[in-house]
């Protein structure tokens, strides 16, 4: 639970130094470079800068900062250790987890300056990705990412569990889309199951669908039952 503060305490190995609250406004700055650290060697990140990890990790700062962080939508978790901010997660509800139209229009001059050459094979990405976003009430994670140093103790669970116990308060699926099989297996500790796969951009990108606690069926299955039935 968290306390009154709205902190909660942290799981894991160091589970004593870590906290997980929402984002104060005055933290984007810091939030956004722990999430280029973190998606500097991010594959698909990658494959849109041509291999050019400190282009990946400048992009992925401002990116984020411009179509995800500061929409009004996103619901910002940040995870402290000792004193210091060192993982993000982010989530927005659908319908606002994709850029309308007006959206991608009004960012379009920003995107431009921040991925220059990189733009079409992101907006390639952001499309092939976008089309297979559940038509129905979900939780859009992402990103989530922890600062490189930080890694492997438990932060990314932490993040996680604490997002999740708020969805399955609110009886709301979420989904989200990985390309590390690493990421699958923490993913799947937590529920979530692989309901489509595609080669995106050359990378094997995995979305996955978590129901909340006590309705577990899939988007698909639940398709196919209204078939049936
Ligand atoms: C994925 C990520 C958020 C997980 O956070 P984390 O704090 O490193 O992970 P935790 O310590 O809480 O959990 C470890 C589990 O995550 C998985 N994991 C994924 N990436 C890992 C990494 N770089 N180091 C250690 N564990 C990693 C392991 O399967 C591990 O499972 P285990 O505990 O059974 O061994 C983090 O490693 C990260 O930022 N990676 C780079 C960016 C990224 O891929 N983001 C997710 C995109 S979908």
């Amino acid at each position: 639970m968290n306390d009154r503060s709205g902190r909660r305490p942290g799981r894991g190995p160091d589970a004593g130094s870590l906290a997980v609250r929402q984002m104060s406004p005055g933290e984007l700055g810091a939030t956004c470079q722990v999430l280029g650290l973190a998606f500097a060697d991010n594959p698909s990140t990658l494959a849109n800068v041509h291999g050019d990890r400190d282009k990946a990790r400048r992009t992925t700062e401002r990116a984020v900062r411009v179509v995800k962080l500061r929409s009004r939508y996103s619901h910002v978790l940040v995870a402290e250790q000792e004193g210091r901010l060192a993982g993000v997660l982010n989530a927005v509800q659908w319908p606002h987890c994709q850029l309308r139209a007006w959206e991608k229009f009004k960012t379009a001059p920003t995107m431009i300056a921040v991925m220059g050459s990189a733009l079409p094979r992101a907006f390639a990405m952001m499309n092939a990705r976008a089309k297979h976003d559940p038509r129905e009430a979900h939780w859009h994670i992402g990103p989530v990412g922890v600062h490189p140093g930080h890694q492997g103790r438990g932060i990314g669970k932490a993040l996680l569990g604490s997002f999740l116990d708020m969805a399955d308060e609110q009886g709301c699926p979420a989904f989200l889309e990985t390309d590390v099989d690493k990421n699958v297996a923490l993913y799947q500790k937590f529920s979530f199951m692989v309901i489509a796969q595609q080669d995106i951009i050359g990378i094997n990108t995995r979305f996955m669908w978590r129901a909340p606690k006590r309705h577990q069926a899939p988007p698909a299955a639940r398709y196919e039952r209204r078939q049936r039935s």
